[in-house]
Formats: structure tokens, C-alpha cells, sequence
């Protein structure tokens, strides 16, 4: 019998992961330079978390959650977002100041039933960050300038943001009364989900991807927003304009949980096929308050890792030259048990220096060793024959150039800088 990864789930490989992990370094970078902290919360919540913070008639309630039993009648979710996760943990340890913002971040694995394709998983990563104890259109237009400035830094300069605005819990009110009496009339030509949703929660019927629904979705009315929100919405726009960062206005754009309010937006990009979202987000004001907080407000976003990798790929942006330039492959030519102490040193001597060492200690060719090792990218080889091994040395290869210089282990960190 042969196991294999369970459906809509993918191990990531050595190979691939270099990518992975250059995209974590230098996304932790990026954000800890706006002042970011990391948070990481169990993969396993509540149920009811999700159910009252995502809402009961949202696909992801409604059909995509891992949801089980455990041993003692608990019922317990894997997370599908980390939304509510970082809501339910700052509140836990006392997290929100009461006069500042709390900004957090995360790179962490969400868990959705949802029919896999390319770029769509049952196990994926996002990227996320939560500002809470916010409110101001000023944190709404700077966060989507903050978008733009991280895409850019990944080289990514092709991407379009969708931009609405769900108005105050007012305006989505009178909104879903304007929608139920819209969607009531055409209720038998809507499918048995938008059914559902109608009687749960109109704006969910936004979320329907049956053909059928769509030209009647297409016709549905738009939010129309009080003066305060519309006002604020103004501001956010003319932010935005004044920091070049171009938006697509996007009146039907609702997005698929329940706790936003005011501004929401997602960012797609080509090359990603029929799964174009990169990153969503927006404000959520109510959510610290419905889970047991202060009456504060909030707003942040999560990006897709799996989809924003195939994204810098389609734009021929490789993260993963940039640890294969700093490893080091060590042709290991004697193969005696006494070598062992040696290939020890080499190893010390390349963390002391902050390179990256593949062993291949077999009794192979030097060519095949040197093919090897551009096979994998490596920068450098280190090549261990008898000769240098005899000597307490290595010749150590550059190897886009081809140089070349005998060392000792010990003197690795000059002879490396003098390539
Ligand atoms: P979301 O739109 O459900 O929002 O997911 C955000 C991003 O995660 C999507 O734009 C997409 O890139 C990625 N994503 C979602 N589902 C999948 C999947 N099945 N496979 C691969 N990638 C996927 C949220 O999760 C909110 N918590 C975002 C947020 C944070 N809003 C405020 N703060």
C-alpha cells in the first residue's frame, strides 16, 4: 500500500521550500520594519469562534470547515482564517492597549473543504496582519499602501486593487433589506444555496459562483453609503491617489465573511488562472465587541502564500536564487570513516560564516559531483579529494565563475569574501 498527502494537501519539498523560506525572511522583515509583531495561535479553535465571527451562512461555515468532535464532546475546528484566532487571542493575554494600536502579523496554515485546483488548497498559508484598536481612514489607505510597497519589494509590480465600501452597520442594514426585497422577486431562478443564504444572509448570495445566479447578482442594487461612511470612504480614495497607488472601484465586492464593515478590498493578479485573488481584507469594527471586547475597531488583510508564489513565478521572479547563491555543496570525495571529523569542520566552518551546506559524501566523479551541485543552483562547491584531505584543505569553487583557491575550513570567511 502506498500513502500519499491527503486530498488538497501538499508537502513542500526541499527544492521547493527554498522559495518559501526566503519569501518568510523577507516578509518578516518587511513587516517588523512597519512595526509588526508575530503571533502564532493553535490550529485548533472552538467551533463557535468561527461560526459567530464568519458568520453560520458563509461557504466557509456553511460547508468548507474541518469541524470534529474530540474526546471529551468538544466540538473543535481546524482554522479556516486567522481573523478571529488573533481577535480571540489578544483578548485572552490582554493584548490591546487602550490608547494605541496593536499591530500583528502571521505565516501560518488555514484548512478549507473547498474543491482543490491551482491555487486552490485544503491546507494553504497566509501571510496575514491584524491592526486593532483602529479606526481612522488614514489606517484603511495605509495598509493598502503598504500592499503596494511589499508586492513591489517581491518584485511584483502587476496587480490590480479592488476596492469597496460596506458602510456602517446601518448602511449594510438598510442595504440587506433593499437585497432581500430585490432577491425575494427572483428567488425561484436563484439556486438552492442563494436560497439559503437569502434566508440567512443576503449579502452571502454575493458569493455564488453558479452561472445561472449571475445575471441576476449583476443586477442587484449597490450599497449606498450614510454621509459619515461615505465621507470617510472619500478619504481613504483621495489617500490613496495622493500616495500613486491605483484602485478599481468594485460596488458588488462583499467578500465572504460576515465581520467586515466599511472598507474591503482584494488584490488580484495575473498568471494566477481562475483563482486571481492574491490577498483580501478590510475594516472590521464589530468583531472585538461580538467576541467579547472593548468597542474598539480593527482592520487587516491576508495574502495567499501558494498563490503568491505562483504569481512571482508567472513573472519569472525567482525568491530561491537567493539561498542558492549562499549554498555550498561539499563534494565529498573520501568516503573513510575517519573523514567524518573533517566534514564536522567544514560544517562549523560554514555556520560560523552563515552559508548553507549540501553534503554529498559518495564515491562518485569529480564531474558528476560538479554537475550535481549546478543541478542543484549552488553558489560554491567545496571539494574534498584525498589531496586537500591529506592537507587538512579544500578547494573551494566559485562556481558561476569557476575560481578557485585551496583552504583550511578555518580560513573559509576570507577566502569566501576575497571571490
Ligand atoms: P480570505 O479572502 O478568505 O480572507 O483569504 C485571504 C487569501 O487567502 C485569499 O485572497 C487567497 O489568496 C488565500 N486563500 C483563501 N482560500 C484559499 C485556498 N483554499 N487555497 C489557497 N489560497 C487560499 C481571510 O482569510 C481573512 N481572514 C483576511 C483578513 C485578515 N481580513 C482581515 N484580516
Amino acid at each position: 500500500m502506498k500513502y500519499q498527502a491527503v486530498k488538497g494537501m501538499k508537502d513542500i519539498v526541499p527544492g521547493e521550500i527554498e522559495a518559501w523560506q526566503v519569501l518568510e525572511e523577507r516578509t518578516r522583515r518587511f513587516l517588523e520594519a512597519y512595526g509588526f509583531r508575530e503571533i502564532r495561535t493553535p490550529i485548533l479553535e472552538t467551533t463557535d469562534l468561527f461560526s459567530r465571527s464568519i458568520g453560520e451562512a458563509s461557504d466557509i461555515v456553511h460547508k468548507e470547515m474541518y469541524t470534529f468532535e474530540d474526546r471529551g464532546g468538544r466540538s473543535l475546528t481546524m482554522r479556516p482564517e486567522m481573523t478571529a484566532s488573533v481577535v480571540r487571542a489578544c483578548l485572552e493575554h490582554n493584548l490591546i492597549p487602550t490608547h494605541s494600536p496593536l499591530y500583528i502579523y502571521y505565516i501560518a496554515p488555514m484548512y478549507r473543504a473547498e474543491r482543490p485546483q491551482a491555487g486552490r488548497k485544503r491546507e494553504f498559508y497566509q501571510i496575514g496582519v491584524e491592526t486593532l484598536n483602529t479606526h481612522s481612514a488614514v489606517n484603511d489607505a495605509e495598509l493598502l499602501i503598504m500592499i503596494k510597497s511589499y508586492l513591489e519589494s517581491l518584485g511584483l509590480s502587476k496587480f490590480t486593487i479592488r476596492l469597496n465600501n460596506l458602510g456602517t452597520s446601518e448602511d449594510r442594514l438598510n442595504y440587506a433589506k433593499q437585497l432581500t426585497t430585490f432577491f425575494k422577486s427572483h428567488e425561484h431562478k436563484l439556486c438552492a444555496d442563494c436560497n439559503y443564504r437569502l434566508s440567512k444572509n443576503v449579502l452571502r448570495v454575493f458569493d455564488c459562483k453558479v452561472s445561472e445566479c449571475q445575471p441576476i447578482i449583476q443586477k442587484a442594487p449597490t450599497i449606498v453609503l450614510s454621509k459619515d461612511a461615505g465621507e470617510k470612504f472619500e478619504k481613504v480614495k483621495t489617500l490613496l491617489k495622493e500616495a500613486q497607488v491605483p484602485f478599481h472601484l468594485e460596488p458588488k465586492l462583499v467578500r465572504g465573511l460576515d465581520y467586515y464593515t466599511g472598507c474591503v478590498y482584494e488584490v488580484t493578479t495575473e498568471g494566477l488562472g481562475a483563482q486571481d485573488a492574491l490577498l483580501a481584507g478590510g475594516r472590521y469594527d464589530g468583531l472585538i465587541e461580538s467576541l467579547g471586547g472593548p468597542r474598539i475597531g480593527a482592520s487587516g488583510f491576508a495574502l495567499g502564500v501558494e498563490r503568491l508564489l505562483m504569481a512571482l513565478q508567472a513573472n519569472q521572479i525567482s525568491l530561491a536564487d537567493e539561498i542558492l547563491r549562499n549554498t555550498v555543496y561539499v563534494a565529498g570525495l573520501v568516503t573513510s570513516e575517519t573523514s567524518c571529523s573533517f566534514y564536522r569542520d567544514i560544517a562549523k566552518a560554514l555556520f560560523l560564516i552563515g552559508k548553507r551546506g549540501i553534503f554529498s559524501v559518495e564515491e562518485k566523479s569529480l564531474s558528476n559531483h560538479l554537475k550535481q551541485a549546478n543541478k542543484l543552483k549552488a553558489g560554491y562547491a567545496v571539494i574534498v579529494g584525498d589531496d586537500e584531505y591529506r592537507a587538512g584543505e579544500v578547494t573551494l569553487k566559485e562556481m558561476t565563475s569557476g575560481t578557485q583557491k585551496r583552504v583550511k575550513p578555518s580560513e573559509f570567511l576570507k577566502a569566501f569574501n576575497s571571490f
